[in-house]
């Protein structure tokens, strides 16, 4: 398996340096991408693969449904890199439909550690129990619950110090939020981006207002 692996990474090696024999001197010299990519490390939903983008384009960082904890390290470390930088223009929170953290937040079913991990989108299924009350059977309920989740989590990523400030100091940074369907290959738009300006007139930490 391991061989298989291996191999198919010399073939699209040489094949990169075919089409272009300045490709990685230039990649290794110089990442600058435009956008930062949160999603869920679910396999099926390769950030660089389902948005078309080659290496170099989008920073990454996935994990299990694809949640924004306001005191993930992992997370915080490299929001901050993409933003202070990488200078990123364009922050992704990525959902998709079918995904499993989501589902394994709506059982009624010990998962361990996930469990604690989950938290969030067990308190977003309560928050909007009624909404959620309306969808025609469990798939759609937690179809919607993981948009749920990406507006949330674009929510949060805009209420952390570093886009607050990145924001203060007069970066033009947008957060949007996107979902994917398994099913059909589709990113689509879920009309929760926030930009500048938008938290303009709450209170800024002390020495942002400097
Ligand atoms: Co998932």
């Amino acid at each position: 398996m391991l061989n298989d692996l291996l191999a198919r990474n010399r073939a699209w090696s040489d094949q990169r340096q075919a089409q272009e024999p300045d490709y990685f001197t230039r990649l290794a010299a110089l990442q600058a991408p435009e956008f930062f990519w949160i999603g869920c490390s679910d396999s099926r939903v390769p950030a660089n693969v389902v948005a078309g983008l080659d290496p170099g384009e989008v920073f990454v960082h996935r994990n299990v449904a694809n949640l924004v904890h306001s005191s993930d390290m992992n997370l915080l470390s490299a929001l901050e890199f993409a933003v202070d930088a990488l200078s990123v223009r364009e922050i992704i929170v990525c959902g998709h439909y079918g995904c499993g953290g989501v589902k394994a937040a709506t059982e009624d079913l010990p998962h361990g550690l996930a469990d604690h991990w989950l938290e969030p989108i067990r308190r977003l299924a309560r928050a909007y129990a009624v909404d959620l009350g309306r969808e025609r059977d469990l798939e759609a309920q937690r179809d919607r619950l993981a948009e749920l989740n990406v507006a949330e989590g674009v929510r949060r990523v805009c209420e952390t110090p570093i886009l607050q400030k990145a924001w203060a100091r007069g970066a033009d940074i947008r957060v949007h939020g996107l979902i994917y369907g398994l099913k059909d290959g589709r990113l689509r738009d879920l009309d929760c981006s926030i930009g500048p300006g938008h938290f303009q007139n709450r209170q800024l930490p002390q020495e942002a207002q400097e």
